[in-house]
């Protein structure tokens, strides 16, 4: 009820600050107009009018030229700059977490970075406060048996736990000055979105959600910070995503699931700072430090295999591929072709939500388009997903946009796939599936276990989480799939 009324209120002065805004500037018109004697003069800026959001329509997305950068400028900066300018000081950082060990040290990582975990970056603040603060690889960089695979993503992170208790928390550990104000703007904004950000499943990401948050509680022009939303905030329950692999976006002409990520890349890219980017400097300066890391991350290639491969079996998948699979997914090889499509949901009939609530929401695509992250950047939400490019697909288990398929095998097979699973406790990559071992579950044993246990469980009867659709591969006989998968692996 607090959370409603607290809302309605926010809302109410949205839309009473437009409108008075809208009146004093006829005023001032009207009066230029008759003091000029009927010249119009346009004395004053009108509140950019809302402007139309394009719904995408499923086919080829356009290409559109990315701006230049230097890709080795970009990974230093992804590993050693904050471009996520809040965070906690760095002495609570060590007195709260004692001496962490860098268990993945990264190449070039510069300075303090050198003794953080690979998902955190060191910064200093227009205060002199040294923060410790996330950078982009805790999403987007995940092991494989055993080693760091920068770009590939994290499927195993945990979302269940209120990132509000944990941010202050960290409080007890900092002292009264300019570190206590520090710590207090990013503990005040991970409180406004942390229940946007949590989800009830163990390895599903929120991200997208995160952001919509975020975009809720600034201003599109000034990107100032408000604590109160400014326009209806999104649901607090998120959507499930996977975290795509990086390496696609060499390939890709738009970005995200459903290709809304059209123009400029950068601009989506850098949005993950927008926790704490309060200007348009500020915003500036990322855009400039991101045109690299853009460009590092167009070149970053796929891992390759690291099991042996049975190549005739894959020649004979290669055929069965260009046969079944090539008019949505493309071709590999010296002869590439990627078609960039965009297809229809009710051709490849997967879970509809995420891209029903995309448009439906267009509040959010509308504030994109009228910030600074779009210009020359268009958010055009549309009804399908993008067939990926399925350069190293073996490695980023489970499928599909909202992780919902445990293994290629039973991508490819529909009828196979599980209703509820969970991943096994020793996590194993199986060459034979294309995906880490993982258990099917009754639909009884979730609520028998208690809820600790269903957190582990993807359930997907639930909304959002539906496991249906892209049933291309139940056509083919078991040989034919078997080589399939062992022509996925050449990729
Ligand atoms: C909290 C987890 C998280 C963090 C942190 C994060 N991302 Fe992402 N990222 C995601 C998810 C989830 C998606 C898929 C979103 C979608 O398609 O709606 C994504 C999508 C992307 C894509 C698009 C890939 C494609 O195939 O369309 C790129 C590029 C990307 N992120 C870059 C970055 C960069 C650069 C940073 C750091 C500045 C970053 N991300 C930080 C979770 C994250
Ligand atoms: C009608 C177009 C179409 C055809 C034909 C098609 N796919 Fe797909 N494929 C898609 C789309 C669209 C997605 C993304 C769907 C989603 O995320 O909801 C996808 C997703 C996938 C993924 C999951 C990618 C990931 O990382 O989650 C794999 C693997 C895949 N397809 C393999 C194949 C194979 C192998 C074939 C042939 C047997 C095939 N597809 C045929 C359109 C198609």
């Amino acid at each position: 009820m607090a959370f409603i009324t607290r809302y309605n209120n926010a809302w109410d002065r949205h839309y009473k600050g437009y409108a008075m805004r809208t009146l004093h500037c006829s005023f001032f018109k009207l009066s230029i107009v008759l003091l000029a004697g009927g010249i119009i003069l346009s004395g004053c800026s009108e509140p950019s009018a809302p402007l139309p959001v394009t719904i995408a329509e499923p086919g080829p997305i356009p290409a559109t030229a990315q701006r230049p950068g230097d890709p080795d400028a970009g990974y230093t900066t992804l590993v050693n700059r904050g471009y996520v300018s809040c965070g906690i000081p760095y002495s609570a950082f060590r007195a709260s977490s004692g001496d962490v060990p860098v268990l993945h040290p990264l190449p070039g990582r510069q300075g303090r970075n050198a003794e953080l975990p690979h998902t955190l970056n060191a910064t200093t603040n227009a205060d002199g406060v040294e923060l410790v603060v996330s950078n982009c690889l805790s999403c987007h960089a995940a092991k494989f048996d055993g080693e760091l695979v920068i770009g590939l993503g994290n499927a195993f992170m945990d979302f269940t736990e209120d990132a509000a208790i944990g941010a202050e928390l960290i409080g007890a550990w900092v002292e009264d000055g300019p570190e206590a104000t520090a710590w207090a703007k990013w503990a005040d904004r991970i409180g406004a979105i942390a229940p946007y950000m949590r989800t009830d499943t163990v390895g599903v990401n929120p991200a997208p959600n995160l952001t919509l948050a975020l975009m809720a509680h600034r201003d599109p022009e000034t990107l100032a910070w408000y604590n109160e939303p400014q326009m209806e905030p999104p649901p607090t329950d998120p959507l499930p995503t996977k975290v795509p692999p990086w390496w696609r976006m060499q390939h890709k002409h738009a970005m995200f699931y459903n290709a809304m990520g059209r123009g400029d890349h950068t601009r989506y890219m850098m949005m993950k700072a927008l926790v704490c980017t309060d200007d348009l400097d500020e915003a500036r300066e990322i855009a400039a430090w991101f045109d690299d890391v853009r460009a590092y991350i167009a070149r970053l290639p796929p891992p390759a295999y690291p099991y042996p491969i049975d190549h005739d079996l894959a020649e004979q998948g290669r055929e069965v591929f260009e046969r079944t699979c090539s008019d949505c997914h493309g071709t590999y090889g010296a002869a590439r072709h990627y078609p960039n499509e965009l297809v229809a949901l009710d051709k490849i009939g997967t879970d509809p939500a995420y891209a029903q609530q995309a448009v439906e929401a267009e509040r959010f695509a509308r504030w994109f388009n009228q910030s600074f992250y779009g210009q020359g950047a268009e958010a055009r939400p549309g009804l399908g997903y993008v067939a990926p490019p399925l350069d190293g697909v073996w490695a980023t288990a489970p499928y599909l946009h909202n992780a919902s398929v445990p293994s290629i095998a039973v991508l490819l097979n529909s009828p196979q796939r599980p209703t509820y699973w969970r991943w096994t406790a020793e996590r194993r990559y199986d060459p034979e599936t294309l995906g880490w071992t993982y258990e099917r579950l009754d639909a009884g044993q979730q609520a028998a276990d208690g809820p600790e246990e269903a957190r582990q469980i993807y359930d997907t009867t639930r909304y959002g989480y539906g496991n249906q659709g892209h049933t291309a591969g139940d056509k083919l006989s078991e040989d034919e799939r078997r080589a399939v998968l062992e022509y996925l692996k050449t990729l």
